[in-house]
């Protein structure tokens, strides 16, 4: 298990290796990563990236349960100690509850829930904040978790939709797109959303 920074080589040897679309995007846009190789081929990958310092973990599926996630997971929480990270921000699909409790052990903290459109569904923002700047970002980052401040990070997400791949290492032409009726009509409190999978009691 290494960090990494992402160079052309590191980026190609992720391309070879077998994750899931989206998440290989965010991986070649990310500033550093904690990875585990298999023979050459990266086996699972945890990165960060962007300004607001975006974080996902994706272990192969024939190697998942073997402890990889939690180990992936506690290197890349080491590294931001070392290079003073004040938060990391990540975004779950509520389908992903075994990852969402497994975030939460280790402190993340559930922010709001937004929903992008009918067919994309609904997504949970956590953070995990490591010191006073980061705890202040999150009681802001909890203003979205009302209807006003859910539509009003809407329309921040569609205004800045050309800069999230410096904001969250996300190519624009990845993000779904924002239904902003379907959005407002099906808004609810990051906690239902918790509660009816069975996170949260
Ligand atoms: C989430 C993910 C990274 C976890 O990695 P992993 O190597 O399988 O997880 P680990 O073996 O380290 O186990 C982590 C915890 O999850 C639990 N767990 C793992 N797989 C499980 C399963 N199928 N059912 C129930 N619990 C499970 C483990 O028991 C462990 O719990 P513990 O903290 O109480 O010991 C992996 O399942 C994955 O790649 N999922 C798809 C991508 C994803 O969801 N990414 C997160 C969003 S960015």
């Amino acid at each position: 298990m290494v960090i990494v920074q992402v160079t052309d080589e590191v980026r190609k040897t992720l391309r070879n290796s077998n994750f899931s679309p989206l998440f290989l995007d965010n991986c070649l846009n990310s500033r550093f990563l904690a990875v585990e190789f298999n023979n050459q081929e990266i086996i699972g990958a945890c990165f960060v990236g962007g300004l607001l310092n975006s974080n996902g973990i994706e272990i192969n599926e024939e190697f998942r349960g073997k402890g990889l996630g939690k180990k992936l997971l506690s290197e890349i929480l080491e590294e931001c100690q070392k290079r003073k990270i004040s938060f990391l921000v990540g975004v779950f699909k509520p389908t992903n509850a075994i990852s969402i409790k497994t975030h939460m052990k280790i402190g993340y903290q559930p922010l709001f829930t937004f929903h992008y459109n009918k067919m994309e569904g609904k997504e949970i923002v956590v953070i995990l904040p490591f010191n006073k700047k980061g705890r202040l970002l999150t009681s802001l980052l909890r203003l979205f978790d009302t209807r006003i401040g859910n539509i009003f990070f809407a329309i921040l997400m569609s205004v800045l939709r050309s800069f999230l791949k410096g904001l969250i290492s996300f190519s624009s032409d990845q993000m779904p797109k924002i239904d902003f009726l379907y959005s407002v009509k099906n808004f609810e409190k990051v906690q239902k959303t918790l509660e009816d999978i069975h996170v949260i009691a």
